[in-house]
């Protein structure tokens, strides 16, 4: 069975074809860092007006590189939420306006539990063992989750303020470094062999939140001095840059695997999924490399948006027969229940 998976949830354009909920035959991403870099964030929008341009060249690419027509695809899938409204809105109308012509089934995908089956996809992946914990670590989101199935997901925990990945592009910024800042901290990480000692938040003693806003302001203090106006990045040597970059990641790190453990001792779980762009760092790997449980990571390639993890996770809905009617509408908020 061909699922056509569409994304246009944030800054990424994307489609792809999967069969069986793991074979990916095609996974087309039309970034647009470029367009939000200079502004160092996502401007929605000029990310709404990217989507209009790409979603059309990228859905035909899609199909071109996996070899296939629109006749040999078994259902359409859409992630419908959560998102920036403008965005979605693109992705979704395209997503009807084929099912409506085609005459296919429409499915609607929740991003951040995309993210969650990402883990699903590619050769070399492996089923996780239920109950799990799920991680969705993103520019956007930060949250944990029980499954007892890739169907059956609930919310434990979730960011009170920033995403972690919204951090390292502040921090990044802040260092007067590129966007996205994630990959920039984590390569600069390597080179500093004296990390800078910053605060890691854990909220009360049972609490599986997160918050990241504190650990930005504690960074902005030490690269910029008193209230964050003394100086400037340029301020900074190569080696305390990368002290600053390594000490940042190493208290998220720290705070990420203590909130799993504290998520791994309340559920019972036997195994943990991560998702979401943060998925792809390298210290967070390492650090996770030999954990309690079985710790599954996805393909770097669909550790960031991507639109082959909602036609991933819309096989499982298809062989429950769920399915959406054409009024399906986009929603800038997660329906992952608590
Ligand atoms: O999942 P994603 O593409 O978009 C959202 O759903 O938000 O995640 C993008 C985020 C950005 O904040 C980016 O800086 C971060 O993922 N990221 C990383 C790494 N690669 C991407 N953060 C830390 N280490 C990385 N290697
Ligand atoms: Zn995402």
């Amino acid at each position: 069975m061909l699922i056509l998976g569409i994304e246009s949830t944030c800054d990424e354009t994307a489609a792809a074809v999967v069969s069986d909920g793991s074979i990916v035959h095609s996974n087309v991403v039309a970034t647009q860092v470029d367009l939000h870099a200079k502004y160092r964030g996502v401007v929605p929008e000029i990310a709404s007006r990217a989507h209009i341009e790409n979603i059309i060249p990228v859905i035909k690419e899609s199909l071109d590189k996996a070899g296939c027509g629109f006749d040999q695809i078994d259902a359409i899938a859409i992630a419908c939420r959560p998102g920036l409204i403008g965005s979605l809105l693109i992705g979704v109308t395209a997503a009807k306006t084929l099912a409506w012509s085609l005459q296919k089934p429409l499915i609607g995908a929740d991003h951040v539990h995309a993210h969650l089956y990402s883990v699903m996809l590619g050769p070399a992946a492996q089923s996780p063992i239920f109950p799990a914990v799920g991680l969705v670590i993103s520019g956007g989101h930060t949250a944990l989750y029980r499954l007892n199935s890739f169907l059956e997901v609930r919310r434990i925990g979730a960011t009170i303020d920033d995403a972690v990945g919204e951090a390292y592009d502040k921090v990044a910024a802040i260092l007067g470094l590129g966007y996205p800042g994630g990959p920039i901290i984590d390569r600069l990480t390597a080179s500093g062999s004296n990390p800078v000692d910053f605060p890691r938040t854990m909220l009360a003693r049972d609490s599986l939140d997160f918050s990241f806003s504190g650990l930005k302001t504690a960074v902005l203090y030490k690269v910029r001095g008193h209230k964050g106006r003394e100086r400037g990045p340029e301020s900074l040597s190569e080696a305390d840059r990368a002290n600053v970059a390594a000490g940042f990641q190493a208290a998220c790190v720290d705070v990420i695997v203590k909130k799993l453990r504290r998520a791994i001792d309340r559920t019972g779980a036997k195994s943990v999924v991560v998702g979401g762009g943060v998925s792809a760092n390298r210290g967070l790997r390492a650090a996770l490399a030999r954990f309690e449980v079985p710790v599954l990571f996805p393909h770097t390639e669909f550790c960031t948006d991507n639109a082959a993890m909602s036609a991933g996770l819309a096989h499982l809905y298809f062989q429950q027969g769920t399915f959406a009617s054409l009024d399906l509408d986009a929603a800038t908020q997660s329906e992952i229940a608590v």
